[in-house]
């Protein structure tokens, strides 16, 4: 791997070294980004942390690649977008309810925001749905992303993967394919619906096996919270996948006539569960919502994450992104 395929982001008092090309993730101290400086520069110092970092550098850079990588700024970083709300499924909890076949973001305008969130430095974006795959110019939308040497990663259900798509995505060098499953067969597809599980699994299978990264998400409900444990283990063993975030049910879109889907508050708290996110725009934000990362909606209407989907800040046909995220700024 090359430092130029990587990005430095700073936060408070750390630095992130962030693969654009894949889901490495390193954290250095002041002093771990200084040290890495030095030996970029060939004033080596020594002491632990110094042989940690030249490890790293062994490791990831290609003979001679020495070249500062790009510096992520503190503001804006994260571009979300719901490119489709679409989708081939009709999940018993979806929070996306009466899916609209036309509401989608089209290459035009994803084009646009790409040189927008460009422009205001963002170095990610993030791709939802529905499901990304039925939109039939995802591939288009990767590719321009990764000309702008965008890191990219994708939520999706997986079914539509096959070795073909799957290779496109590593021709691509998409950074990161987060998947849902939900433990076995009969509990998966309790909420994705039958004959889910088995393309869901092959799509893990080929990802893999092509070289990309992939997380998991477990949606956890009363049947299958039992399962997170060795279900997590499985996935590392049998897949090598290290990140398996359980998630329950949110009270959105059809999970509200599916009441069995979710979990009391009791249950969230024993298995050590998110419960919900305690943000308000109307508040005023206290995170990096809206100030960090944007979520665009398929209908263009923008948000400050995709955890607060209802909030509604302007749409991307009237305001232009940096619009948008100064009048989120005032709401702080
Ligand atoms: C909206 S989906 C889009 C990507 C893709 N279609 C998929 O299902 O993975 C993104 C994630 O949100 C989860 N999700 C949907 N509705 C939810 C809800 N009401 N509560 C919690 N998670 C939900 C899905 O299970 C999935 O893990
Ligand atoms: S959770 Fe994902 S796969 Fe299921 S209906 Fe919603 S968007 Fe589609």
């Amino acid at each position: 791997m090359k430092l130029e395929d990587m990005i430095i982001v700073p936060s408070k008092d750390k630095f992130r070294f962030l693969s654009l090309v894949s889901n490495d993730d390193f954290e250095f101290n002041q002093f771990g980004l200084d040290s890495v400086m030095l030996i970029l520069k060939g004033t080596e110092q020594l002491g632990e942390e110094t042989q940690f970092i030249k490890h790293i550098l062994r490791e990831y850079l290609a003979e001679g690649q020495f070249e500062y990588p790009r510096v992520q700024t503190e503001q804006f970083s994260n571009l979300a977008v719901e490119v489709i709300q679409k989708c081939n499924l009709k999940c018993k909890h979806c929070y996306l309810d009466d899916k609209k076949a036309n509401e989608r973001i089209s290459l035009s305008t994803f084009k646009s925001l790409i040189d927008q969130a460009y422009d205001l430095g963002a170095s990610q974006v993030s791709i939802t749905g529905g499901e990304p795959f039925v939109d039939k110019s995802i591939f288009e939308k990767v590719q321009y992303a990764r000309s702008k040497d965008m890191r990219v990663t994708i939520n999706t259900n997986g079914v539509l993967i096959d070795e073909t798509k799957a290779k496109r995505l590593k021709e691509l060098r998409v950074a990161l394919l987060t998947l849902t499953l939900n433990g076995d067969k009969q509990s998966h597809e309790y909420l994705y619906g039958k004959e889910t599980y088995e393309p869901t699994l092959n799509a893990i299978k080929v990802l893999k096996e092509n070289g990309l990264d992939v997380n998991l998400n477990f949606i956890a409900y009363k049947d299958n919270l039992s399962q997170y444990i060795p279900f997590k283990s499985e996935m590392k063993t049998q897949f090598g996948i290290s990140k398996v975030d359980a998630f329950p049910v949110s009270f959105d879109g059809s999970a509200r006539r599916n009441l069995d889907v979710m979990l009391s508050p009791q249950e969230k708290l024993e298995h050590n569960l998110p419960d919900g996110c305690n943000q308000s725009y109307e508040r005023g934000l206290t995170c990096g919502a809206g100030r960090t990362m944007l979520f665009v909606k398929s209908n263009g209407n923008v948000t400050p994450c995709s955890q607060l989907a209802d909030t509604n800040v302007g749409n991307i046909y009237e305001y232009t992104l940096q619009e948008l995220i100064n009048k989120m700024e005032i709401k702080r």
